[in-house]
């Protein structure tokens, strides 16, 4: 292992993430050939096969896997090293990946674009998935933060809460609730329900609430996006427990009073407990202390 060239992991990286060698070698701008020299010199220096092909299909071995872990703590390293050199010089540059569950759309982007603005240097990747995908990610360390309506308990994490998240209940304009007050949670589980698709934060908070007060809400349809639902809200398919955030500036829905709502959560900023952070990390991390409310 000790004569793989530097180069050589960034082939091999390059193969994985491509699932190609083809790709990989385009994107390495290499012959095909000389990319084969490479990945022979690297098994050789492995001393196991680090790839299976199963028809077209590329696979990697249990070495494989092993040695795309390692090439993603030799390039998080080398990237903190640039960093901080830079960070020595007086600049704030670098990549920072921020990987946010969907709903947080509605009010990261925003709420990054003065932090963006201040360090032109930095390179910021946002990554919008639901809430299953965030946690895949962040158990494989992909990102230097996450963004959670709720934190992940079962994970070794720091949490820090940084924006409000109301969740509230949702209906057509015209719904014959829109006009009552303190409506019982039972009369919205008789209604049919629009829910978001498993592996949702904003379905498991909403279904967790339904099942405290004992009851089980009648699922219409399942949709894997609030601007999905906002629409079948709309065309009076059911109501639905949204983000205050997704309805924004959105006048095709409105808010229903109902008892226990909105429920109140917060937004997270999340990370894996010792996780070493970049310069342009930390300067993340300051700029949402700053502009956290007391
Ligand atoms: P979601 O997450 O976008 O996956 O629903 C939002 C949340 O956890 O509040």
């Amino acid at each position: 292992m000790r004569h793989a060239t530097f180069r050589q992991l960034r082939v091999f990286d390059a193969i994985v993430r491509n699932a190609s060698f083809t790709r990989a070698a385009e994107e390495m701008h290499l012959s095909q050939p000389t990319l084969s020299v490479q990945v022979r010199k690297i098994g050789e220096s492995v001393g196991q096969p680090l790839f299976e092909q199963i028809g077209k299909r590329i696979f990697l071995t249990e070495a494989g896997r092993a040695l795309h872990v390692l090439c993603g703590e030799v390039f998080a390293s080398i990237d903190r090293f640039e960093m901080a050199m830079a960070d020595l010089k007086g600049m704030k540059t670098g990549r920072l990946r921020v990987a946010a569950v969907t709903t947080a759309e509605y009010f990261l982007p925003r709420l990054l674009g003065p932090f963006c603005n201040r360090h032109p240097g930095i390179d910021m990747a946002l990554e919008l998935v639901n809430r299953e995908r965030a946690l895949e990610r962040l158990r494989a360390n992909l990102d230097d933060f996450y963004v959670f309506g709720a934190p992940p308990s079962e994970l070794d994490v720091v949490a820090l809460p940084f924006v409000e998240n109301p969740l509230v209940v949702v209906g057509p304009a015209d719904h014959r609730l829109c006009a009552e007050r303190e409506i019982d949670l039972a009369r919205v589980a008789a209604e049919p329900i629009l829910l978001r698709e498993p592996g949702s934060g904003t379905r498991q908070a909403a279904e967790r609430f339904f099942a405290a007060h004992g009851l089980k809400p009648r699922i219409r349809m399942e949709l894997g996006s609030n601007e999905a639902i906002k629409q079948a809200v709309m065309g009076g398919l059911g109501l639905a427990i949204l983000s205050r955030h997704a309805l924004e500036g959105f006048s095709g829905v409105a808010e229903l009073d109902v008892v226990g709502f909105p429920l109140r959560r917060q937004w997270y900023l999340v990370w894996p407990n010792g996780k070493q952070h970049s310069v342009a990390a930390r300067a993340l991390l300051d700029h949402l202390k700053a502009d956290r409310p007391a």
